[in-house]
């Protein structure tokens, strides 16, 4: 047993639970779509139970347990920001919901109006459309294999110079896992006079990152916790201080102020500035203690180790007959264990729902907030995604375009892979009767089994989860 099986088993709460099966019976759950969301560890949740009788507000009272609490919240903050190597006189960390709502704001804060920003068309949607709908965003171009093309960014920061404020761009992507040259990126960015953002939700809680490189530090870094094994409710925007310290907050009320009078309003300066109402005490510890956690137990290697289940993956599910990959191999181009795939002749729907139904096994499936990308990806005509978008608008998700999607955290193991490889063979080889097996849903364009079996096991199991125990 290697390190990282032997944490999970301390550490991953729900590793041995068992879900119900189509055929009837139970096996134990795999959990393929860590790019969606985390188990939480151990340690954070006792973390989090053990301070629980010492929780009250922030900035709010002066009691005892207020002061702790407020003790806290300061040093989860800078527990953040020493985690990724941020200067606190420089750099501060927003606490904010998710990584969607930390780019929002910064769509929404960042100091300048109506100047172009650089995005690119490999974006989660977080990353795309706060840019769109708020500033005059352009978007990097893709290679054919679905990487960022350097030579079109260059291009467009060359021509556009000194118009171009702000290039923002994920660490990694949540379709391919494809991990961008951030390096280069910052360099280029700084050249030609803008700033760097990194949407880091998929990159940093499976690869050791800091705002600081050899080639110039990332401006803004955004994150959600629940993709870092803290499920509390958290997410994190760090940025320079400067860039907060002016302009009216996206969201104002309780806290944002120093004074406030009939007369006028006096904002306080930055965090306090852009975190409206009593602050998510716990998620922020709960998020701070899963760094240290990681901090302790060295994300160098577990990004190793996370290489090698990525590239056995991709070697094993290549032996599928009909499956597709997308992306470029994993010994071509670095990637963290995000690896999505089609079935030729089986909707994508129906792949996730059999591994769900009769595997046991917990994938994502469809488009993954990132339409723009799997569109490229699937190398759609614009006819194509014209007839597609129309379907949508008309309510019709039967048909809708996507991939299956499986995602890594450290405690998955070689020997799930291959039990998902042995499942995807069996549905090849059995396709016609498995198919047999499910019917589309027209509403949610999900496929369901026509035995209404596990899904009335899930609704009990909702109902049960509501009874109070004494
Ligand atoms: N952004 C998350 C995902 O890719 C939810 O699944």
């Amino acid at each position: 047993m290697n390190k990282w099986h032997h944490l999970a088993q301390q550490e991953i709460i729900g590793l041995h639970t068992k879900v119900p099966l189509l055929q009837g019976g139970q096996t134990r759950y795999i959990n393929l779509d860590n790019a969606a969301t985390t188990p939480p560890l151990r340690t954070v949740t006792r973390a989090v139970l053990s301070f629980l009788p010492w929780y009250s507000s922030v900035h709010r009272g002066f009691g005892y347990k207020s002061q702790l609490s407020t003790e806290l919240y300061a040093r989860a903050r800078q527990l953040v920001l020493n985690f990724f190597g941020a200067d606190p006189r420089k750099y501060t960390a927003l606490f904010v919901k998710n990584t969607s709502e930390g780019l929002n704001k910064l769509a929404h804060r960042l100091p300048v109006s109506r100047e172009e920003v650089l995005s690119s068309w490999m974006e989660h949607h977080s990353n795309d459309l706060p840019w769109r709908l708020r500033k005059q965003a352009r978007f990097i171009e893709l290679t054919p294999e679905g990487t960022l093309d350097l030579g079109d960014l260059e291009t467009k920061l060359k021509t556009s110079h000194p118009r171009i404020r702000l290039i923002t761009v994920c660490g990694a992507s949540n379709v391919t896992g494809v991990v961008n040259p951030l390096q280069t990126i910052t360099e280029l960015a700084h050249y030609y006079g803008a700033e760097l953002a990194v949407d880091a939700a998929q990159l940093a809680p499976h690869f050791p990152m800091k705002l600081a490189g050899p080639r110039g530090a990332i401006d803004y870094l955004a994150l959600s916790a629940h993709k870092m094994y803290a499920p509390f409710g958290t997410g994190v925007l760090i940025g320079p201080h400067a860039a907060f310290r002016t302009g009216i907050p996206d969201e104002v009320g309780g806290g944002t102020v120093l004074a406030c009078s009939r007369e006028q309003v006096i904002f306080a300066p930055p965090p306090e500035r852009d975190e409206a109402g009593t602050p998510n005490l716990i998620g922020a510890y709960a998020l701070a203690v899963a760094l240290q956690w990681f901090a302790q137990h060295d994300l160098a290697s577990l990004a190793r180790h996370e290489d090698q289940l990525t590239r056995y993956a991709f070697s094993r599910l290549q032996t599928v007959p009909g499956l597709v990959l997308y992306g470029p191999s994993p010994d071509r181009y670095p990637r963290i264990g995000v690896i999505s795939f089609n079935m030729e002749g089986i909707p994508h729907g129906l792949v996730a729902a059999y591994l769900s139904f009769e595997a046991g096994i917990g994938v994502r499936h469809g488009c993954f907030c990132a339409r723009p990308y799997v569109h490229h990806l699937l190398r759609l005509t614009k006819a194509e995604i014209s007839f597609y978008e129309n379907l949508a608008r008309a309510g019709k998700k039967c048909e809708l375009p996507g991939m299956v999607r499986i995602s890594f955290g450290f405690y998955n193991t070689r020997e799930e892979i291959d039990l998902l490889i042995d499942a995807l063979k069996t549905l090849r080889a059995e396709e016609k009767q498995i198919k047999n097996r499910y019917r589309i849903d027209p509403v949610t364009g999900e496929y369901l089994p026509t035995t209404g079996r596990v899904k009335m096991f899930i609704a009990q199991h909702a109902a049960d989860l509501f009874k109070l125990r004494t």
